[in-house]
């Protein structure tokens, strides 16, 4: 497996800076000596991994409507970059292709969270993995999901591609999932995590990595707790060139 965490992570491409979930993220990412960024993968109508958070088009982009019911054609002529500020007025929304080759001429590596649209599970977690097997060499790649059927999905397509478990709260159950998912990692809100849990993931051997953490010192906090990285979107407060690739 290729995939080792850095200690800090772009959260959307790092969407403090730079509007979330697009190529001027990424670019931003690595000139601030980032080596990994995330980003959200969902399925335009006819199929196509694009980057964006939410199932609808409103807040990000200047167009409405679903993402899941809007062609490619369409989703390509949007602006993802004005509702941020205007600065970045006619940044495309971006796809998973072209997130990909950005990643790799800058050499970072990718977090792809898969995240399908409602009823587009295992359609939306097959048609990311494919897309990504296809482009493997293109970067370091790992997958995520809230959604365990797209995570199973994914499984399939492309077995040996690294896969992560996404929750907001560790449940109990969650060694028993992760050994169902092929899944070599957690990933958890920082915000419910408890030393004790830290402690019992890290200590069964899972890197643990929690989101969205903008605070350097939470992330002194949980750094101590055998947290191996955080995703924050506060690209500025981070010095990720200093510090050493963790598992
Ligand atoms: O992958 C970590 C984090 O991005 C999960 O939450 O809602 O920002 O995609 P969200
Ligand atoms: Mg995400």
């Amino acid at each position: 497996m290729d995939w080792r965490y850095p200690r800090h992570i772009a959260h959307r491409c790092g969407g403090a800076l730079a509007p979330e979930n697009t190529l001027a993220g990424i670019r931003l990412a690595a000139r601030l000596c980032f080596r990994a960024v995330e980003f959200d993968v969902m399925l335009s109508a006819d199929g196509v991994p694009v980057l964006i958070h939410d199932a609808t088009l409103a807040r990000t982009t200047d167009g409405s409507g679903c993402v899941a019911e809007t062609s490619l054609a369409r989703l390509c002529h949007l602006d993802a970059g004005v509702k941020h500020h205007p600065a970045f007025a006619g940044e495309p929304l971006a796809t998973l292709e072209q997130a990909l080759t950005v990643c790799h001429a800058l050499g970072l590596s990718a977090n792809i969270e898969i995240k399908p649209a409602t009823g587009h599970e295992a359609e939306t977690g097959a048609v990311v993995a494919k897309y990504a097997a296809q482009r493997r060499s293109a970067a370091t790649l790992l997958f995520s999901s809230f959604s365990e059927p797209a995570l199973s999905a994914a499984r399939e397509v492309a077995e040996n591609l690294p896969r992560a478990l996404l929750v907001d709260e560790i449940p109990p159950d969650w060694q028993e999932r992760l050994r169902q998912l092929e899944c070599f990692a957690l990933h958890c809100a920082a915000r419910h995590l408890r030393i004790a849990q830290a402690a019992e993931v890290v200590a069964s051997g899972f890197p643990l990595a929690c989101y969205t953490v903008n605070r350097p010192e939470e992330a002194t906090r949980l750094f101590a707790a055998g947290v191996s990285a955080i995703f924050t979107d506060r690209l500025d407060l981070f010095e990720p060139g200093k510090s050493s690739l963790s598992q």
